[in-house]
């Protein structure tokens, strides 16, 4: 089936990490332009762009910086014109969960400025490209987490950083249509995936266990999984009609599992 993404223009920023690199390589598939942002990583783009070297334009950027993220945008205009769609991708966590009461201020605000302004100032330059650029339909997917939903104790930056995804789809749908009338905003809010991110806890066999046994399907998410997702949100042939929504991708999960049966049992009068 065609999806309509050829010929697109896509930013996915954070392409260089697990799951933005999948986005990226699924949308070069399809026949889109992509220009994907890095960090710190440049080897799995340029890895990419050996196979579609017309296709993909890597770009090193840091998000917190409003400096950074313009020319980004200058850059993808200069090598593929129109931005169509925005996949806001990049974010942080900290490996080590850590006490609301021993979180620094430095950690709080970085992760809040990674997180949460980063994505701020992409989705500010994305809207004014689209200023620029005039066209009928334009769509910006945010990614958020299941943390934002259920919260996650040890990692309050985190959680918060991402459930300000909700609150930033539903300000911004009501506003892109003012400048591409089919214009859409969605939110992708994936769940434990295997990627640098979450390896750390996807190879704790304790983790696992508690993590398994809130999501049905028994079984934690690869990139594809999100990916495929976010395909479905970018196309306006398949999602031409859906605005102002979250698709989370975790199998069916439930919550935490906050004790251990020895911990509940030591509380019991
Ligand atoms: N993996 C999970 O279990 C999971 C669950 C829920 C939500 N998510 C969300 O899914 C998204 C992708 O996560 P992932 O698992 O693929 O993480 P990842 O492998 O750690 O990749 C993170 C990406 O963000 C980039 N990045 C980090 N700091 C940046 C900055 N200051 N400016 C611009 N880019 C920056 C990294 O660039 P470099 O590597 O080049 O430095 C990398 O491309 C994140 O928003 C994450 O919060 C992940």
């Amino acid at each position: 089936m065609d999806m309509g993404l050829s010929g697109k223009h896509i930013i996915v920023t954070g392409a260089s990490g697990g799951i933005g690199l999948v986005i990226t390589r699924m949308f070069l598939l399809e026949g889109a332009f992509v220009t994907g942002t890095y960090n710190q990583s440049a080897k799995p783009l340029n890895n990419l762009k050996d196979r579609w070297p017309d296709k993909l334009e890597a770009v090193k950027v840091d998000q917190t910086s409003e400096d950074e993220v313009g020319k980004l945008f200058a850059t993808a205009n200069h090598a593929f014109g129109r931005v169509d769609v925005l996949v806001a991708n990049a974010g942080i966590a900290n490996h080590e969960g850590i006490a609301v009461q021993d979180m620094t201020m430095e950690q709080w605000e970085n992760t809040l400025r990674v997180n949460l302004t980063g994505t701020f100032l992409c989705s500010k330059y994305f809207f004014s490209n689209l200023e620029m650029f005039p066209g009928e339909s334009a769509s910006l997917i945010l990614v958020g987490s299941t943390a934002g939903y259920f919260g996650e104790a040890w990692y309050v930056d985190y959680s918060v950083s991402k459930s300000a995804m909700h609150g930033m789809m539903m300000s911004l749908k009501n506003e892109i249509v003012h400048l591409a009338p089919k214009g859409r905003v969605n939110l992708v809010n994936p769940g434990w995936t295997m990627t640098p991110m979450a390896e750390e806890a996807l190879t704790d066999k304790d983790m696992i266990r508690r993590i398994l046994q809130t999501i049905p399907m028994r079984k934690t998410a690869i990139p594809e999984d999100i990916a495929g997702a976010i395909l479905y949100l970018a196309s306006d042939v398949l999602a031409g009609h859906v605005s102002g929504q979250t698709i989370t991708v975790a199998g069916g999960m439930e919550g935490r599992v906050l004790f251990t049966l020895d911990e509940t049992d030591s509380t019991e009068s």
